[in-house]
């Protein structure tokens, strides 16, 4: 199987790859509200505690057993523990996958059709229609578009077929090639947006919001929902890096891969708070929402307001900000495919072209059910939520946390401390001097921190 698998072309590439997969919307429209409300500098303090001792260990051990199997995500487990039940684990990782990346691209849809309009305009003539007590025209443009039973379909199919499109190139050429071009073009923007909504009137009441340390709003729920934050940031649980990692040469560092990762991951989350906050608290009576209200109704509207005086900004502005979308969105939806095109092109033998034919097929087939359940099927629901929701909750609160907790459970208690050693001193190439540190973490903390989190999700404790 090996001699017929891509690989990495340079190391760059791998960072970059594995950075793009992690920079998502989570990123941007979860990191900054949470950060916020949740004590600011305090929260933000607590999340990269999180991310050190759940997010680097967990990232670590997908590295590993992606890179020691030299397999995709779903074989990973009976390459590396033959013969036993552990090959579950790999295949409800390609499962959990599929099933986010079908209503995934949803919302990634909605980020082209948002850069589209913002392209063409749409924003400053909306601005125009609102009057004082109406409805709020940012708003109505929203749902009319989500619950529309065919704009956001054929968004959705675009934003696959140019998913599709990489992953048909391949490793080096597709997914390499692509990162190297979207996530440079990602960190330019983000700087780029930043200093400018730092010379907007509400940046010293914005940056307050985003980093006043209040430690006094530090509370268990709080931990845990920066526990959660850093698991669905991070990508941990579906074998986006598993995959990966079974691209990465001998020579890759693995410890400093995931760190590096792990810090483009936090930069970017950050540098969304500093562009978002200043631009909220420039508008009077603003309020800054959390998901898909920040980002499609009140931030259109928000920049618009913002930058009224300068037509050229107020126009510039939001294209930037739905490009950097799209490319934060690509790059994680690019990973997801990966994920399950390598599994059913290695698994059950059909060309790796015939695999991704199957999984663009099914998962646009998939998603215009999730589109749809915000508007014709909108009474369909499933434990009282519609699809779309559903596939939300069931994959990253329930499938997510049980994956990633057997990833951890497995690097430290069934694979064998050399193979460990070899991957995470590559064959004696790098130095590594946390090993136990990592086996306590990946035995012990993570495990249990995942347990907390998944219950209090639960909302059993
Ligand atoms: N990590 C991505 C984000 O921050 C979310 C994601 C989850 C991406 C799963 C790919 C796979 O938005």
């Amino acid at each position: 199987m090996s001699s017929t698998r891509g690989s990495f072309g340079s190391k760059l590439g791998i960072i970059l790859a594995a950075a793009g997969s992690a920079v998502g919307l989570g990123n941007i429209w979860r990191f900054p509200t949470q950060a916020g409300e949740n004590g600011g500098s305090a929260f933000i303090l607590v999340y990269l505690l999180c991310v050190i001792c759940l997010g680097l260990p967990l990232m670590l051990a997908e590295c590993v057993i992606g890179r020691h199997s030299r397999a995709n995500t779903g074989s990973a487990f009976m390459v590396l523990a033959p013969n036993t039940n552990w090959k579950w684990l790999g295949r409800f990782s390609v499962l959990a996958a599929f099933l986010i990346l079908s209503y995934y691209n949803v919302v990634a849809g909605w980020t082209l059709a948002y850069l589209y309009e913002a392209v063409t305009g749409t924003f400053i003539e909306l601005a125009g229609t609102m009057t004082p007590g109406g409805a709020n025209p940012f708003s109505v443009n929203f749902m009319e578009f989500v619950s529309d039973p065919l704009k956001p379909i054929l968004f959705l199919v675009i934003f696959m077929l140019i998913t599709h499109v990489i992953i048909m190139r391949g490793v080096e050429k597709g997914i390499e090639k692509s990162a190297k071009i979207f996530m440079p073009a990602l960190f330019i923007i983000v700087v780029v947006l930043a200093i400018s909504a730092l010379t907007m009137p509400g940046a010293k009441q914005g940056l307050y919001f985003l980093f006043h340390p209040d430690f006094s709003a530090i509370n268990s729920k709080v931990i845990l929902s920066a526990l959660g934050q850093c698991f669905f940031s991070l990508s941990l649980g579906m074998g986006c890096l598993c995959t990966y990692a079974s691209y990465f040469r001998k020579d890759a560092n693995l410890p400093k891969t995931a760190i590096t990762v792990g810090c483009m991951d936090t930069f970017v989350a950050i540098m969304a708070g500093i562009i978002i906050f200043p631009a909220v608290f420039s508008v009077p009576g603003m309020e800054p929402g959390q998901g898909p209200s920040l980002v499609f109704i009140a931030l259109p509207n928000i920049f618009n307001s913002a930058l009224s005086d300068s037509p050229i900004l107020a126009w510039l502005v939001p294209v930037l900000f739905y490009l950097l979308l799209v490319f934060a969105t690509i790059t994680s939806t690019i990973s997801l495919h990966e994920v399950i095109t390598a599994f059913i092109s290695e698994t059950f033998g059909p060309s790796r072209h015939k695999a991704a034919v199957m999984v663009s097929v099914s998962t646009i087939l998939l998603g215009c059910v999730c589109s749809l359940s915000m508007g014709p099927l909108g009474d369909f629901k499933i434990a009282d939520m519609v699809i779309f929701d559903f596939f939300d909750f069931f994959t990253a609160k329930i499938m997510l946390p049980i994956a990633a907790a057997f990833f951890a459970l497995f690097v430290g208690w069934k694979l064998k401390i050399r193979p460990l050693w070899v991957e995470l001193t590559s064959h004696g190439l790098v130095k590594f001097k946390g090993l136990r540190l990592f086996l306590f973490a990946v035995r012990f903390v993570v495990p249990v921190l995942i347990l907390l989190v998944f219950l209090s999700e639960l909302n059993i404790i």
